[in-house]
């Protein structure tokens, strides 16, 4: 067993994941593994698949370049590794959420809902946020996967619209427990990382029902540029479809603002 955080990871959740690194502190988990890419790819060495966790962040980053709170009492981790040439790139941010809704069911039995792209819900509020990027170099392709979850503590410490695990679950939560689900289903994906069912296990646990009205705002659009329609489920790529006035359109990078 490794002894980490609050208690012992089972170790079978580590056979694809090679490395482990553990910080009390650091600036930023997905700051670390794009470090790592950059040394990799100027070196020309190969990058073997790694999970970097921390106890707190001191510059946590989420989408749109905001700050992400991170206090002592949530789990920060980024998953590093090289994507094969066959994967679909737009299908981690789905993966990724499975991953933690699914690890929260399993270590807690706590029920959430997944949000395009790929926040997770407890009773409509934020339980964890997933920060999942990718670079291209050649023939190289690295995905840097953070993931933040909110724990312990009170909600209000990790802003507005959030919760906690121990907020919305009785028993005292474990953050060794979560991490080693996690861990588990990281592993499984880089065994066999493209199921025909993504999409599908995606819609099932999503917040978002065909026919719901949704506002979203669109990145790469400048701040204002908001869309608004009703939720007509996703494409193969797992993008949005949004069905408006003029017709049906596809949301391939956005955050669901209103839903
Ligand atoms: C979001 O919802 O905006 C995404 C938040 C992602 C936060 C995690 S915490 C671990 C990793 N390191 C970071 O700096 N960000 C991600």
């Amino acid at each position: 067993l490794i002894e980490l955080f609050d208690g012992a990871v089972d170790p079978s959740a580590f056979r694809r994941l090679e490395n482990l690194i553990l910080f009390e502190t650091i600036d930023s988990t997905n700051g670390l593994a794009r470090g790592l890419i950059d040394h990799a790819e100027e070196e020309e060495v190969a990058l073997s698949p790694c999970a970097i966790t921390a106890l707190t962040q001191t510059r946590g980053r989420g989408r749109r370049n905001r700050a992400w709170r991170s206090p002592r009492g949530g789990l920060y981790c980024t998953f590093l590794f090289a994507v094969a040439d066959d994967w679909h790139l737009s299908h981690l941010p789905l993966s990724a959420s499975l991953w933690v809704s699914e690890a929260l069911g399993e270590a807690f039995g706590l029920s959430t809902a997944v949000k395009w792209p790929n926040d997770v819900l407890c009773r409509g509020k934020k339980v964890a946020g997933i920060l999942a990027e990718a670079r291209t170099r050649g023939q190289e392709r690295h995905a840097a996967i953070g993931i933040g979850i909110n724990v312990f503590g009170r909600p209000e410490d990790y802003g507005s619209g959030a919760t906690t695990v121990e907020a919305e679950h009785a028993a005292r939560p474990s953050i060794s427990r979560l991490f080693g689900a996690l861990c588990r289903r990281v592993d499984a994906f880089l065994a066999a990382p493209e199921p025909a069912s993504l999409v599908e296990r995606w819609t099932v646990r999503a917040v978002h029902k065909p026919g719901d009205p949704l506002t979203l705002r669109l990145d790469g659009e400048g701040d204002s540029k908001r869309l608004s329609g009703k939720f007509a489920g996703l494409n193969p790529d797992g993008f949005l479809r949004l069905e408006t006035a003029e017709g049906e359109t596809v949301i391939c990078a956005g955050e669901v603002e209103k839903w």
